[in-house]
This record gives C-alpha cells, structure tokens and sequence, in this order.
C-alpha cells in the first residue's frame, strides 16, 4: 500500500513541478526510480506541533506552525537520527549553506503541495519526513517513500483524537487498525489520482 500510495504522491508533486526520484510503477509493489546519491539528512516539515516535537519542548500537542518549522536530523539509526543545527552540519561538512538552502526551499514546496492535495481530500498532512538525493545531472531530487510510514495524517472528518489517526502512529501508539488506516488513505489518494503511470 505505501508503494501505491507513495507512486500517487511522487505524481502529484511531479504535476505541481517538483522534482522528484520517480520514474513510475514497475509492478504493485515496485517503484522505478531514478538513482540518486541520497543526502544523508532528514527533512522533517511540521504543521501542527505533535511527537518528538512535543516531547522535546513545551510547545502544547496541537499547536499549528505557521510558516511550518522544519527539522533537519542527522540520517544515522546507530546515532538515533540526532537533530541537527546549522553549525553541527557545517562541523559535519555534509551540505554546503547553498544546498542547505535549496534543501529547504524544495521541502517547502512539497508541503505546499502535498498539504493542499491532502486538504482536498479530508486530511490533515500534520508532519512528514522527507529525504533527498542528487542525480547524476547534480539535480536535487526528492526520493525514498512518502507515505503513511513517513508523514502523520489526520482525518479532518473525525474529531476524536485516536480515531483520526490514519498513519504509522497507529502502530506506534499499539492503536490496531494500521492496514484499515493505510488503506483509507490509499483509497482518498486513489480517488484522486486513480492511474499511476508504468
Ligand atoms: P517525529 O515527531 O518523531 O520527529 O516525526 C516527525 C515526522 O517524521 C513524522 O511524520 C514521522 C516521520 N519520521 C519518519 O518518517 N522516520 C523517522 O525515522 C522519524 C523519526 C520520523
């Protein structure tokens, strides 16, 4: 499901002009991409204030972030994926301020996008975590999976506070009901955006 749902998203975006790592659906559950060298940074863009966000400062579950604040984090498992501020990632070397920049500037896009499109469709794009990789061309591109595993979606429909939970969270929080979640979304994405290209 995250396959079909992240093959409509990657469309979407790339109707809208973003660049992005996808070639199309090379079976169900298998999506052709173009090979990027990945930038070894999480992009995490956050709409509504919830999560590590809320476990790591005062600010109050629920609060809405206008302009959305953006997270980068150190893409390491061994390391726990630490935060990262602008000196540690010149200390690291790993992007230069222009790629900085323009790191930034595409996962600002990508949530005007895909927060309108979600909008659309009764739900919320609360959070979402993206990484991003250069092509052969130097092109920085939008890659990895976007899906429920990797954004937070709320069901505008619903107001109560488990109920509306439509992504990994559900899994996380030992809510049940993951693959009824998932497949909700896939089918308001499908709706949507019903043939993805081969
Ligand atoms: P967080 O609140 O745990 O920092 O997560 C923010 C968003 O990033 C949320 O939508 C889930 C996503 N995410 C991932 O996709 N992978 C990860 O390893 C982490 C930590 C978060």
């Amino acid at each position: 499901m995250n396959c079909q749902i992240s093959a409509r998203l990657f469309e979407v975006l790339q109707r809208e002009g973003v660049p992005t790592h996808y070639l199309g659906l090379a079976a169900e559950n298998w999506m052709a991409v173009q090979r990027v060298e990945v930038i070894p940074v999480e992009v995490v863009l956050r709409n509504v204030a919830t999560g590590s966000l809320c476990k790591q400062t005062p600010i109050p579950a629920g609060t809405e972030l206008s302009p959305a604040l953006l997270d980068l984090y150190y893409k390491d498992d061994s390391l726990g994926d630490p935060l990262l501020t602008d000196a540690r990632l010149e200390l690291l070397g790993l992007i230069n301020a222009d790629q900085r920049q323009e790191i930034e500037t595409l996962a600002r896009r990508v949530n005007e996008v895909l927060k309108s499109f979600f909008a659309d469709l009764d739900l919320l794009l609360v959070d979402f975590k993206l990484e991003m990789g250069m092509n052969q061309a130097g092109q920085l591109l939008v890659a990895d999976e976007i899906s429920p595993d990797t954004c937070r979606l709320w069901d505008q429909l619903n107001t109560d506070p488990e109920a509306r939970i439509l992504d990994k969270d559900r899994f996380r929080k030992d809510l049940g009901g993951v693959v009824e979640a998932y497949g909700e979304i896939l089918k308001r994405v499908q709706g949507a955006c019903p043939k993805p290209c081969n």
